[in-house]
């Protein structure tokens, strides 16, 4: 199964593509992390990305369509994967295709994740206060300023994707007001696929 999981910040993406690894057997494969431990490595990526993470703007595609290109390249994604926070730009829909198509795959689904602007804050605003709560280090664009930055940047550059991947017949919307649980539950009927 190769899986793309969209939506805004917030959304769930990260919960959502973590209980997809555990109840199909597949890799998650999430930009925001890889891009996150590479600014904690202090990797040449790493370094061009750190400020403009912290910000809330997107790192240029061609550094992520790389560090994506790599890793969708290691044995352990042969058993399928789920994208979670990439592609975020049209051209990163078109490389992903691009590299899809010169392996001989193709995605089974793209699933949106559908949440109200007030909720994806409030959710956003829980995360910090519980990771303080725990005295873990907060993200650095966790705060308003990045917060709005980053909401602003899916509007105009990652929702357009929906539409693309409509048209394709790929997308799948689903309601990620409900619980965790019930996201998951139908996440998988709109996948047609059982745990
Ligand atoms: P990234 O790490 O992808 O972050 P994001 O899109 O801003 O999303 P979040 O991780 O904040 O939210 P999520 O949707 O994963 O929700 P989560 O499950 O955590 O990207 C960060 C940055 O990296 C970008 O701004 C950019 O700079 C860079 N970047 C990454 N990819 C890039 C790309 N492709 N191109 C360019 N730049 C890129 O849940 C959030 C909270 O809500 C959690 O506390 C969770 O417990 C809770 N929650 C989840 N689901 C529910 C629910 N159903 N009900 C109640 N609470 C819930």
């Amino acid at each position: 199964m190769r899986l793309v999981l969209l939506g805004p910040p917030g959304a769930g993406k990260g919960t959502q593509a973590q209980r997809l690894t555990t109840r199909h057997g597949i890799v998650q494969l999430s930009t925001g992390d890889m891009l996150r431990a590479a600014v904690a490595a202090a990797t040449p990526v790493g370094l061009k990305a750190k400020d403009i993470m912290a910000r809330g703007e997107l790192v240029p595609d061609e550094v992520v369509v790389a560090i994506v290109a790599d890793r969708i390249d290691q044995p352990d994604c042969a058993k399928g994967f789920v994208l979670d926070g990439f592609p975020r730009t049209p051209g990163q829909a078109e490389a992903l295709g691009a590299m899809l198509t010169e392996k001989g795959l193709k995605l089974d689904g793209v699933v949106e994740l559908v949440v109200d602007h007030s909720a994806l804050v409030k959710r956003i605003e829980t995360r910090v206060a519980e990771m303080t709560a725990r005295g873990e280090a907060v993200r650095a664009d966790d705060n308003p300023e990045a917060l709005a930055k980053r909401l602003d940047a899916y509007k105009a550059q990652t929702a357009p994707l929906s539409e693309h991947y409509r048209k394709t017949g790929l997308l799948k919307e689903v309601d990620g007001m409900q619980t965790i649980d019930q996201v998951t539950e139908s996440i998988d009927r709109v996948l047609g696929v059982a745990a």
